[in-house]
This record gives C-alpha cells, sequence and structure tokens, in this order.
C-alpha cells in the first residue's frame, strides 16, 4: 500500500475538467432564491419543531443562547464552505474539498461521514414526521393502529417495564407503546411492529427527489413559504402571551444544563451545507452558492433565537418536554384553533426537511462513484428526469428501512458528531488552500484577518479562564468512569488541537476564521456523548473496510500521475 496513493489529491482544474468533461448531465436550473429556499428547507426542520423542547426543558430560556452561540459556530463553516463551494463547484460538498486539501483517504472518510449528516438524520427526520402526522390524524380522529406507528423496541421496551413495574407505574407514552405490543398481530409468535408513515413518507419523498430537481424544487419553494409563514406566526402570535417571569431564572440548571442541549440545537442547524451539493444544478454556482448558504444561515438564527424566547417566555420551562413544543405552548394559553395549525404545518416542515437530504445523499455518491471509489451505477443519471437515478433509489431504502424498525434517539447524536467532523474538515481546507496558493481560485473569500498572534493569546488567555474559574475535566468518581474518561481525552484533544493551531498560525499566518470555526465545532464536538463517539469511530472503521475492499484499487487516480495541487499553475 502507498503513502503516496492514500493522500493523493485531485487539483480544482482537474475536477471542474471531469464535471464538464463527463457532461454531468444535471439540469443547471437554480437561482439564488431556490438555494435560500434549499437552505432553509433543510435546516428548519425536526429540530426546531421538536428537539428544540426537551433542550429547553434542560437548559432553560438561557437554551436562546446556545442558539446563538451555534449559530455563530456555522457562520465559520459556512464561509469556508462557501470558499470551497465558490472555488470547486461540483456536488460533492464537503467530500470533494477534501479532496482537494488533504487527499484520498481524508475525501473517503468524510464522504463516508457525510452519510451520518444525511441518510442517518434523514432517519431521525423521518421517525419524527411520523410522530407528529401520526397525532395530526388524531386530531382529526383518524386512529392508526398503534402497532404500526412505531420501532418494535419502544413496544418491547414497554412490555419489559410492565412485566417489572406493573401497567401503572408506565408513564402515557408507555402505555401507548404497550397497547402496540398487545394489539399487534404475530408471525409464529412474534408481534409485527413497525413505524409504517415513516417509511411511506420516505418513500413518497424519494419518488419526489427521483423525478426530478424541478419538481423537487417546486414541492420545496412551496413548503418553505408554508414554513416560514407558520414560524412567523408562533413568533408574533406568541409574544403576545410572553409573560417576562418565565425567563427568570435564565438557566435554572446553569452551564451543564445548556450544553446538554449541543446535540439537539446543532442538529436544528444542520443543513446550510447541503446546498452545495447541488453546485452542478445551479445556474451560477460561484456567485451564487456563498450567498445562499451565508443567507439561510442568518435567517434561520434570527428565527430560532426568537422561537426560542418566545416559547420560553410563554409558558415555563418545565413544561417544555413535550413532543410538539410549537403547538403545546398555544394549547397550554388556551389558543387552540392556532395549536392546530401549527401541528397541521409542522408535517409540511419536516417533509421539506426530509425532501433536501434525500436530495443531497446521492449527489455525493454520485460524485464518489464519478472518481471510482463507489460502484460506476452510483454516477447513472436517468435519461429522461435528468437525476443520479441509482443512488436515488439507495439512498431511499437506506432510510427507509432503518426509520420502519429503528428507534430515533441515538441517530441525533450520531449526526452531530458526524456533521461536526465533516465541518472541522472545511474549515481546515481553506486554510490548507490559503497555505498551497489555491485560494485565488474561489471567487468568494473568507475574509482574511490574520491569525498570526491572536490565536495564540487566545489559548493562554483561555488556559487562564479555565484555570481561574472552570473545571475542565469530569470527576473520575461517578460511576462512569469509562465515560469520564473519554469526555477528558476529548477535552485534551480540544487544548492540543488549539496549541497545534497557534503555533501553526504563527507560523504561516493562519487566517483566523477558518482557526475558530475548528475549534468551536471541536469544542461542541467534545459535549457529545461518550456512546456517540465509540458508534462514530466503528463507523469509520467500516468505511475504511470498504475503501480498501473497493476504492483503493479503482480510484480514477490510478490511472493519472499523482498530481500536487501546490504545483498547479
Ligand atoms: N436541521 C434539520 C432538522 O432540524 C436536520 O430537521
Amino acid at each position: 500500500m502507498s503513502k503516496n496513493k492514500l493522500f493523493r489529491k485531485k487539483s480544482i482544474d482537474q475536477i471542474l475538467l471531469d464535471s464538464q468533461k463527463g457532461g454531468s448531465g444535471l439540469a443547471r436550473v437554480l437561482g439564488v432564491r431556490d438555494l435560500v429556499s434549499l437552505g432553509i428547507a433543510a435546516i428548519v426542520g425536526a429540530g426546531i419543531f421538536s428537539t428544540i423542547g426537551l433542550a429547553s426543558y434542560n437548559g432553560g430560556p438561557a437554551i436562546s443562547l446556545l442558539f446563538l452561540f451555534v449559530a455563530f459556530a456555522c457562520v465559520f463553516t459556512a464561509l469556508s464552505y462557501a470558499q470551497f463551494a465558490s472555488a470547486v463547484p461540483v456536488s460533492g460538498s464537503a467530500y470533494t474539498y477534501a479532496y482537494v486539501s488533504f487527499g484520498e483517504l481524508f475525501a473517503w472518510i468524510i464522504g463516508w461521514a457525510l452519510v451520518l449528516e444525511y441518510a442517518v438524520s434523514n432517519m431521525v427526520v423521518a421517525i419524527s414526521w411520523s410522530q407528529y402526522f401520526v397525532s395530526m390524524l388524531e386530531g382529526f380522529g383518524l386512529i392508526v393502529p398503534k402497532w404500526l406507528t412505531m420501532a418494535p423496541a419502544y413496544a418491547l421496551d414497554a412490555y419489559e417495564k410492565m412485566q417489572l413495574v406493573g401497567i401503572d407505574n408506565l408513564e402515557g407514552i408507555e402505555r401507548v407503546a404497550l397497547q402496540a405490543y398487545e394489539t399487534a398481530p404475530r408471525i409464529g409468535g412474534i408481534p409485527i411492529i413497525f413505524d409504517l408513515p415513516a417509511g411511506l413518507i420516505t418513500a413518497f419523498v424519494t419518488w419526489l427527489v427521483y423525478i426530478g430537481i424541478k419538481e423537487s424544487r417546486r414541492a420545496s419553494n412551496f413548503m418553505v413559504m408554508v414554513k416560514i409563514g407558520v414560524i412567523l406566526a408562533v413568533i408574533f402570535g406568541g409574544i403576545f402571551f410572553v409573560k417576562p417571569e418565565n425567563w427568570s431564572p435564565f438557566a435554572p440548571n446553569g452551564m451543564e444544563g445548556v450544553l446538554s442541549g449541543v446535540a439537539a440545537v446543532f442538529f436544528a442547524f444542520i443543513g446550510f451545507d447541503s446546498i452545495s451539493t447541488t453546485a452542478e444544478e445551479s445556474k451560477n454556482p460561484q456567485r451564487d452558492l456563498p450567498r445562499a448558504m451565508i443567507y439561510c444561515l442568518l435567517i434561520c438564527a434570527v428565527l430560532y433565537v426568537c422561537i426560542t424566547l418566545v416559547l420560553t417566555g410563554m409558558v415555563n420551562y418545565s413544561a417544555l418536554n413535550v413532543k410538539d413544543p410549537l403547538a403545546y405552548v398555544f394549547s397550554y394559553v388556551g389558543f387552540d384553533h392556532m395549536a392546530g395549525i401549527v401541528s397541521v404545518t409542522s408535517v409540511i416542515a419536516i417533509t421539506s426537511a426530509l425532501l433536501v437530504f434525500q436530495l443531497a445523499q446521492p449527489r455525493i455518491w454520485m460524485t464518489m462513484s464519478r472518481d471510482g471509489l463507489l460502484w460506476k451505477k452510483f454516477a447513472t443519471i436517468h435519461p429522461k428526469y435528468k437525476t443520479p437515478s441509482f443512488a436515488t433509489i439507495v439512498t431511499g431504502l437506506v432510510v427507509a428501512v432503518p426509520a420502519l424498525f429503528f428507534k430515533m434517539d441515538f441517530f441525533v447524536d450520531l449526526t452531530s458528531v458526524g456533521t461536526f467532523f465533516a465541518f472541522i474538515m472545511v474549515c481546515g481546507g481553506v486554510l490548507y488552500m490559503d497555505h498551497a496558493g489555491l485560494s485565488s481560485k474561489a471567487k468568494f473569500r473568507v475574509p482574511y484577518i490574520n491569525g498570526k498572534y491572536i490565536v495564540g493569546i487566545g489559548f493562554f488567555v483561555g488556559l487562564f479562564l479555565v484555570y481561574k474559574y472552570g473545571a475542565p475535566l469530569v470527576a473520575l468518581s461517578n460511576g462512569e468512569v469509562g465515560n469520564a474518561l473519554l469526555h477528558n481525552s476529548l477535552i485534551f484533544i480540544f487544548w492540543a488541537t488549539w496549541f497545534v493551531l497557534s503555533i501553526m498560525s504563527f507560523r504561516f499566518n493562519f487566517s483566523l476564521l477558518p482557526v475558530i470555526g475548528i475549534l468551536i465545532n471541536l469544542y461542541l464536538m467534545s459535549e457529545l456523548g461518550a456512546s456517540n463517539w465509540i458508534i462514530f469511530v466503528i463507523w469509520l472503521l467500516i468505511g475504511l473496510a470498504v475503501y480498501f475492499a473497493y476504492g483503493y484499487r479503482h480510484s480514477k487516480l490510478n490511472n493519472s500521475p499523482i498530481e500536487d495541487p501546490t504545483e498547479a499553475p
């Protein structure tokens, strides 16, 4: 195995040439408004309509500050994505960017991690859609048999708990799950339980994406209008019910309570980057992609902070641990009509998030296949619909099947780990681009502030503050030694990375903003639970096995001389 081969890079010129030569066949129909619309469609989804509830319950009104902080973190990443998208306007997003910056092995790892961002997050979104859809139907008096509405594990857990503690000690949600267990048809004594709406919505959205980008765009534009409409209605309708005393205490569970919402809050922002995968379908990607990414991030940040303040102002934070917080707050204050409208619209809102990710995943696979890292079939373009047909169908299956049978809980965190990882690589890639003199190819550049001294000074100030006020390490005596050890190692990695970046910034005059992007993403990533990290590492190992079994040997770069983009003219 040759080290040169593992880290061989594609030059930007070669990537652009490949995408033109291959005649991607994709239709260039998207303008900046469509891109913003697709971005908002991706960002505003299950996160703001559901996971915000639990985050606010744990963190209190201060969760609005976490939204602000995470949005701030995302801006650095969005700027980096924008620079790459304007230099390498092809479908592969972070995967392609890593190919240019860090070489093939990293590109593969990123492509593999992006499956967590797109396909795995869509499992969450599909399951969440199903929950809203079922309660909406119940609102109209239509009752779906419970065994058709959930993953079997929920029902089995409820049954086991009932045997242990008795039916009277089950919570409401567990009784519903028990009902699923008891009423399910059986084959050979095994109860048949699955989440039919989650599977059906995935199939429907996959079909929409399969038949064409124009149709997807129309559907997406419509859904985004409805979505923004309802969010504004919640903000402006809810503001009249805000009682400022609900904002006190602002952070009832302190920093720990606020930070426990990192994955949920970050999940709510995931998606702004996905529009970079439509680069080959935009009319003017180099101008429009950077603009669209920043616009939609700013719009969503403002909406989220306002929504959080309104929700936590309307009811006490402790009442927000519900599945449908946006509708719930209106029933709470007795405005039932509004609650009904919000719950119907949530179904539409979540559908559009599903649509964008179903659109993005096949395009990443298509690009990887063009590079020879995945089987050729993944690059097939439908002759009539002009969409990556095979990859779209595979995406549909990959999302629909787990959504039918598995619990959503751990997918949220797993999505966040994978996405943080990709974001860090993209910010790092910009530093490489600058260093290798490739940034001149980008029509949009991350505003340059010299980080020569600031990164290092920040490091020492940060250390001093932690020494004086903070306890950065988790005590090993709380019974969860494994978790605590892993968390402490992650914190160590964070500080070590900052230290290394300080030295490199001093030597190479690194651009400050991408460095901040790396550090904030890494910090937030270290706040995620240990079990997610373990699954993430297992996921990466499987990815490496696939790469060495197929991509390493079939890479298109096997037939080209090894390129060093730093030598490109
Ligand atoms: N940001 C997307 C959502 O909240 C993933 O559904």
